[in-house]
């Protein structure tokens, strides 16, 4: 059994009346044993091959059913076959999740609608799997009915100190540079607090048996809880016992970067409860990967909404912590980890992007089979995608790709018997796609099933709400919009640190801005003082740190 992958005439004489023949190309796929026998089976690849003058017949709906007739137990039915819209395309499910799988096409062709479908089949066929599916324009928030959950900026709870250092330093420096000894001393006081958490007894008696001894437990970047207010007081004292302006200077900067960050509304999701929160870890796991799933095995995590100068670490924590959660609980709870606009976390150019969200979904898509942790990535531009993370995905959906350099990029990834297949990538049809790999019978080109307008994936923020075409309508809708931009919620009051600074015992003089005149100084706040007005520390009646905390 072939495809025929190109047809040609030849003419014998000068004219076609005088002869001529057609000639068409094959790419051998496999054989059909016992032929024509009730218990005829396909296999793939050739062990005898056809001699010349050896008939030819073209493959009926039988032949095509036998060749892609699936031996799996567990398959998914996600549309029809090109060549016969009778025949059903299975895909089998557990090889295809095992190994990861990927979509690629073009922009619009229907790979987030192709997105929804396979899921959508999955639920069904694997009542097990929990999916987690990291939506970066909140398309899919309405798709799945009660089988899934919502979360958004507005309700995630992502305790900071669930991030490691490298996550943490990104959401308080960003991409900046020069910022060493702040990060240094960052890193000093982390492990710190959270000792001084467990010490406190805020950590249930069970961690501070395991973690025994004072610091020792404690590396920067266990997932163990600590308070912003705690590493306010730490960098505070070491602060306090300098002498020297200059390198006073750094601490200060570093306690103001983190209060304004802490501060700041958008990122409110992270730093609410930043100092009187408990040990939520067990719960914030439970409810983000669904276990138990209590009949809703899906979160939708959208990211539209979010800032920018968060999204990264936020994806990384999240890719991370669904792969340590395999890890340590030896994948009990197998999770989907479905990953929309993958070129933006893993791309091919290691200059951009985020090192850990690369590194979290390169381990996912290296080791994460072992602990039943899968990876779907999705991307419109394969080429932009690091190679190494796509060849793990061995089962491949690809849709229509216009880009040279997509194509090229797909054509090294299948196997040489498809290569000719794909010379109809820029040329497929809406919602048809070429399926490869792991788990479908053989390649195939391929319509996914139409899907309701309920199920199809729509951006939640992206499509004109047909009020704004009368603007008299909706007068608060620029408002609203500016609100949302700058993450105005109701009703988040600020984390408020300013205590700490407030006490005549703990107030350091700050070093003034080499800008500023004589006259005046700088405090922490920006205003400026009066060199009378600054109240300056006396290391002699200063609290120590446990009658602080007291
Ligand atoms: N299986 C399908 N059933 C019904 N309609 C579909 C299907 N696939 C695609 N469409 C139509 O095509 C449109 C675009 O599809 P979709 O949003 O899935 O494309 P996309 O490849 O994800 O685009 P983008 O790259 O912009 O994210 C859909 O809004 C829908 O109208
Ligand atoms: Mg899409």
């Amino acid at each position: 059994m072939g495809t025929v992958t190109n047809v040609s005439l030849q003419n014998h004489g000068a004219t076609p009346d005088q002869g001529s023949m057609v000639t068409a190309e094959l790419d051998m796929l496999g054989e059909i044993q016992d032929y024509g026998a009730p218990n005829a089976k396909f296999h793939r690849g050739v062990i005898s091959y056809p001699s010349i003058g050896d008939g030819a017949i073209p493959i009926g709906a039988a032949e095509l059913r036998l060749a892609f007739k699936l031996a799996a137990s567990n398959t998914i039915d996600i549309g029809t076959l090109h060549q016969h819209q009778s025949i059903v395309a299975n895909v089998d499910v557990d090889n295809m999740l095992n190994k990861h799988f990927a979509i690629l096409g073009s922009t619009g062709v229907g790979k987030s609608s192709g997105v929804a479908l396979i899921l959508h089949e999955i639920l069904k066929a694997r009542p097990d799997l929990r999916i987690f599916v990291l939506d970066a324009h909140n398309e899919y928030g309405h798709c799945f009915g009660d089988k899934a959950q919502v979360i958004d900026r507005q309700n995630l709870k992502l305790p900071f100190w669930l991030f490691n250092f490298e996550e943490l330093v990104n959401i308080f420096f960003g991409m900046r540079s020069g910022m060493e000894e702040e990060i240094e001393y960052l890193a000093e006081v982390i492990p710190l607090a959270k000792a001084a958490y467990a010490e406190n007894g805020r950590a249930s008696d069970r961690t501070i048996r395991r973690t025994g001894s004072k610091n020792a437990a404690f590396t920067i970047d266990t997932p163990f809880p600590f308070r912003i207010s705690e590493i306010m007081l730490l960098l505070n004292e070491r602060m306090g016992k300098l002498e020297n302006r200059s390198s006073r200077l750094a601490y200060y900067k570093l306690m103001t970067r983190i209060e304004t960050v802490c501060n700041d509304p958008r990122h409110s999701f992270m730093f609410d409860n930043a100092n009187v929160g408990g040990d939520t870890m067990a719960e914030v796991l439970s409810h983000l990967f669904r276990v138990p799933a209590k009949g809703v095995p899906m979160t939708v995590m959208q990211f539209a909404g979010f800032p920018s100068d968060v999204l990264d670490a936020v994806v990384s924590v999240l890719c991370r912590m669904a792969f340590e959660l395999g890890l340590w609980s030896d994948g009990v709870s197998p999770i989907l980890v479905v990953c929309e606009e993958a070129h933006r976390y893993v791309s091919a150019d290691h200059s951009r992007g985020f090192d850990p969200t690369r590194q979290s979904i390169a381990r996912i898509a290296k080791e994460g089979r072992k602990y039943g942790v899968f990876l779907s990535l999705i991307t419109q531009r394969p080429s932009e995608l690091d190679p190494t993370i796509l060849s793990q995905c061995s089962t491949l959906f690809a849709m229509r790709l216009t880009n040279d350099k997509d194509q090229a990029l797909v054509k090294t990834t299948v196997p040489d018997t498809a290569t000719n297949l794909l010379s109809f990538l820029p040329s497929l049809g809406p919602r048809e796609v070429f399926a490869f790999g792991e788990g479908v019978a053989m390649p195939v080109r391929l319509k996914f099933k139409e899907l309701s307008r309920d199920m199809l994936p729509r951006s939640d923020t992206g499509g004109v709400d047909p009020t704004i075409v009368n603007p008299n309508l909706r007068t608060d809708f620029m408002a609203s919009v500016v609100d949302r931009w700058r993450g105005v919620r109701a009703g988040t009051e600020p984390a408020d640190f300013t205590h700490l600074f407030a006490s005549p015992d703990l107030v350091v003089a700050p070093p003034a801005a080499p800008t500023q005149s004589p006259q005046t100084e700088v405090d922490r706040f920006g205003h400026l003082r009066r060199p009378g007005n600054t109240r300056r520390e006396d290391p002699q009646k200063q609290p120590t740190p446990d009658q602080w905390r007291k």
